[in-house]
């Protein structure tokens, strides 16, 4: 479990599982995320499931986002496509209640997994794709350090649309805590 002033990052229980379908099934919530499926209580529960394993198997490393005060589920994030040779691995976040957004938990979610990734998991690149119109994540990993560094053109097709996914990245020499 890691804690920050409002959050708190801990493992995931199959009761988290209701949570996350009554929210994630929101378009705006998981528009960015490239999902266009909805999710079903089974699909959460097993999703949580691979969650348990792929840690255990040092492959990917998924936490809930939670509430310090109520230890209430409000999110997830997670590093993946972890390479050990490289020392590298992929960022994904969402915050699934739409109420908690614009109030900073998404920003210490971040940090909290940059400082695990970078101090725990001894990586030295953190990198993620956001789509090019998702301009509230684009100002979030800017303003905490992540640097542009390309796009995939039109690699994301929803709503009628191609669009493109940007790339940002961030060094372990240039993280702050
Ligand atoms: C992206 C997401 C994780 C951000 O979490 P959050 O808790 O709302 O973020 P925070 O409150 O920490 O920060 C929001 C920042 O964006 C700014 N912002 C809000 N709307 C914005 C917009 N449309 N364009 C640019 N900036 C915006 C806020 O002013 C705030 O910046 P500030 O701290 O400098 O004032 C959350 O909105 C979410 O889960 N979205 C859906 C899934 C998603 O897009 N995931 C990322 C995929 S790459």
């Amino acid at each position: 479990m890691f804690e920050g002033t409002n959050i708190q990052l801990r493992g995931f229980e199959l009761e988290d599982a209701a949570t996350i379908i009554k929210y994630y099934n929101d378009l705006d919530v998981r528009r960015f995320l490239d999902h266009p499926f909805p999710l079903s209580l089974q699909d959460a529960e097993q999703w949580i499931r691979n969650t348990w394993e792929t840690s255990k198997k040092g492959k990917a490393y998924f936490f809930a986002i939670a509430l310090k005060e109520t230890n209430q589920l409000i999110g997830t994030c997670g590093l993946f496509a972890l390479n050990r040779i490289n020392r590298k691995a992929e960022l994904m976040i969402v915050i699934y209640n739409k109420k908690y957004w614009g109030k900073g938990f998404g920003t210490e979610a971040i940090r909290l997994l940059l400082n695990y990734g970078f101090k725990q998991l001894n990586l030295n690149r953190i990198l993620l794709f956001t789509h090019d119109d998702n301009t509230r994540a684009q100002h979030i990993y800017e303003k905490i350090g992540f640097k542009p560094g390309g796009k995939r053109r039109q690699a994301s097709y929803f709503e009628g649309a191609y669009h493109d996914l940007l790339l940002y990245d961030l060094l372990a020499s240039e993280f702050q805590e």
